[in-house]
């Protein structure tokens, strides 16, 4: 078991687009069992491996009560998207104690490969295709806050690095 650190915005290696798997070996199946810990250490819904600083197609979710349902996304691809918006308020483990509205499909369908590196399809709606969706945004660099107006952004950004510099006082 290991806790591995998430990098916070508005740290630049969040802008990092991660690259696919090459194959599911030990090496990635550690790297998801670290991100599995780390997410629910966190108390996290969901945490992409670019968070960790580890640039590669890989996401763990779990959006079950009991934090016992770990949903695994090797290489994701959104195959369908539905056209029905909607917006819901979004929080990330990178920039904590911000939530704020994002607009995302209503409903998506994601092909990807599991921990074992067998493909899976996976048809979500409601707070797991909006969680999909973030997770995905990250492993492309790009963070929620992103969505939200220039002034929020920034303000989002100042509050961050005073609480990064206040940590490290
Ligand atoms: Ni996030």
């Amino acid at each position: 078991m290991a806790i591995l650190p998430i990098l916070c915005y508005p740290d630049p290696r969040l802008h990092t687009v991660a690259q696919p798997v090459n194959a599911v070996d030990e090496r990635v199946r550690t790297l998801v069992q670290d991100m599995l810990d780390t997410m629910y250490d966190a108390h996290g819904i969901g945490l992409a491996a670019t968070q960790v600083d580890v640039h590669q197609r890989v996401i763990v979710i779990d959006v079950s009560e009991e934090r016992n349902r770990p949903l695994v996304l090797i290489n994701p691809e959104i195959v369908w998207a539905s056209a029905e918006m909607r917006v819901g308020d979004e929080g990330c483990l990178s920039v904590p104690g911000i939530y704020d509205g994002v607009e995302r499909a209503a409903q998506v369908r994601v092909r990807a490969l599991d921990a074992q590196g067998e493909p899976q399809t996976i048809e979500a709606e409601e707070i797991l295709a909006v969680c999909i969706q973030h997770e995905m945004d990250h492993l492309l660099g790009k963070v929620f806050v992103e969505y939200l107006s220039p002034l929020k952004r920034s303000r989002i950004r100042s509050k961050m690095l005073k609480r990064q510099r206040e940590e490290r006082a």
